[in-house]
């Protein structure tokens, strides 16, 4: 059976620019879309897409003298580049604070990405946790773009509480209208005004039942989300080859300078941050 090829190796792609100097920015527009989660559109100076970023694909915020941050591209348009920041620190809590207008320095694009033209025709399972849905949606609005090339995508996403899921009206009112798109969403602890499920992402999966009839999962989420659906993936009778996920969250220069995202002999910026569950078997330590 053939499964689908990633590229690594591919974080050296900054071309013609020093890969450590930030491009002069603005903030195009915010939006709060969890108490402590706010989405950035980041434009050029002179109102472009800073740069173009696949699917996947992480960058560098970063505001003066503050500090800087590495997020996955949630989403992009024509004239912006989109970032999910959750508030957990100083840099986050600055970049919390920026209005339509403010200055914002952006480096990249770094890593490999998700591989979407290797999941051309195929059906895709995806799962998250909070967070975890801001690289997952970096390939989803994509798969949406060209919608009938792509096969059933099905999406189970999880969070502590209603208010952990982000991008939830998004979520649930209009990706559900689109043809071929099935959402499950649950909350692990009852919460006033919601009705729907309450559960476990990794038991709630399990019920759901999905069997792997040539579907390509995609999992991206907190370390015990990542360890208990990838249990009940591979019981659910997933191979490791078509699982794939992205470790974004462990990077830190993003070009293999500062050592910060190695695991053994391998660095997460300089050889992913996505991986298929196969892959990382290989590198020791890399599920642990
Ligand atoms: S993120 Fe700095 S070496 Fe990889």
């Amino acid at each position: 059976m053939s499964h689908i090829e990633i590229e690594h190796g591919c974080a050296r792609s900054v071309e013609g620019r020093d890969a450590l100097m930030p491009l002069p920015c603005r903030v195009l527009a915010v939006s709060q879309e969890t108490s402590d989660v706010k989405a950035l559109r980041i434009t050029s100076l002179q109102g472009t897409r800073p740069f173009d970023a696949k699917p996947g694909q992480t960058a560098m915020l970063s505001i003066i003298p503050s500090g800087e941050c590495m997020f996955c591209v949630s989403s992009q348009g024509e004239d912006y580049l989109e970032f999910t920041v959750k508030k957990v620190g100083f840099v986050t809590e600055q970049l919390h604070a920026l209005r339509p207008g403010d200055a914002v320095g952006l480096r990249g694009p770094y890593g490999n990405w998700f591989p979407y033209e290797g999941l051309r025709g195929k059906d895709l399972l995806f799962i998250g946790g909070g967070i975890g849905m801001a690289p997952l949606r970096s390939l989803i609005t994509y798969l949406f773009d060209c919608r009938s090339e792509y096969g059933a995508i099905d999406l189970v996403y999880s969070g502590s509480t209603p208010d952990d899921l982000v991008f939830c009206r998004e979520i649930q009112e209009d990706w559900p209208r689109i043809d071929g798109v099935t959402v499950h969403l649950s909350v692990y602890r009852e919460s006033p005004g919601w009705d729907g499920e309450v559960a476990f992402t990794a038991p709630f999966l399990e019920r759901l039942g999905y069997a792997p009839d040539g579907r390509i999962a995609v999992l991206c989420g907190g370390p015990s989300l990542f360890r208990t659906c990838l249990a009940s993936l591979e019981k659910l009778g997933f191979a490791p080859e078509d699982i794939i996920t992205t470790l974004e969250m462990r990077m830190k220069c993003g070009i293999g300078k500062c050592g910060r995202c190695n695991i053994g002999s391998h660095y997460i910026c300089l050889d992913g941050p996505v991986f298929s569950i196969a892959e990382l078997h290989k590198i020791p330590g890399a599920l642990h």
